[in-house]
């Protein structure tokens, strides 16, 4: 249910000056042409996990901050604006409450056409957008251990997961 509250309080998102001086500190020049290309509740939404972060991650030494706020800031950027329409979104968010990943997974299906291709684009992004995420910013020359991050981020958690990536998850999850 956090998901779909997530989608309908993104409607009222908004990016204030302050918040694009602190995606500006963090960011390069084509990192930030990345985060702008995400909708801007899908900016909204990464910068809550960013301030998340940064609360969960402040004062732990072994934690890349840095690192971990930018991965933070860039997780989603595999989502990109006009991609998927809000309905087939709220879709594609409903469908993984009710049946779990796998599903869009197994359904999902690259590329846009027609209402019914559009929804199957839809899963398609939802169930990919991590690797999307990565392979767009192994583009813009991130540095690895960030791309790493977003490539896992809706990966089951393991041992050998990094804090940095518990700490993602979690805040992924809080916002
Ligand atoms: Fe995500
Ligand atoms: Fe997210």
């Amino acid at each position: 249910m956090r998901r779909v509250k997530q989608v309908l309080s993104a409607i009222r998102a908004e990016v204030t000056p302050q918040d694009a001086a602190f995606v500006a500190k963090h960011l390069t020049q084509s990192e930030l042409e990345l985060f702008r290309q995400m909708s801007l509740p899908d900016q909204r939404h990464c910068l809550n996990v960013a301030n998340t972060v940064a609360e969960l991650a402040g004062g732990l030494r072994e934690v890349n901050q840095p690192v971990l706020i930018k991965a933070a800031l860039l997780h989603d950027v595999g989502r990109r604006r006009g991609d998927v329409s809000t309905s087939d979104k709220i879709m594609a968010v409903i469908s993984r409450a009710v049946f779990g990943s796998g599903f869009a997974q197994k359904w999902g299906k690259q590329g846009r056409g027609g209402a019914w291709e559009n929804l199957r684009h839809a899963f398609y992004v939802s169930a990919n957008h991590p690797e999307i995420g990565a392979k767009l910013l192994r583009q813009a020359g991130t540095e690895e251990q960030v791309i790493n991050l977003v490539r896992y981020h809706h990966h089951p958690a393991g041992m050998a997961d990094s804090k940095e990536l518990s700490l993602l998850r979690q805040a992924d999850d809080l916002n």
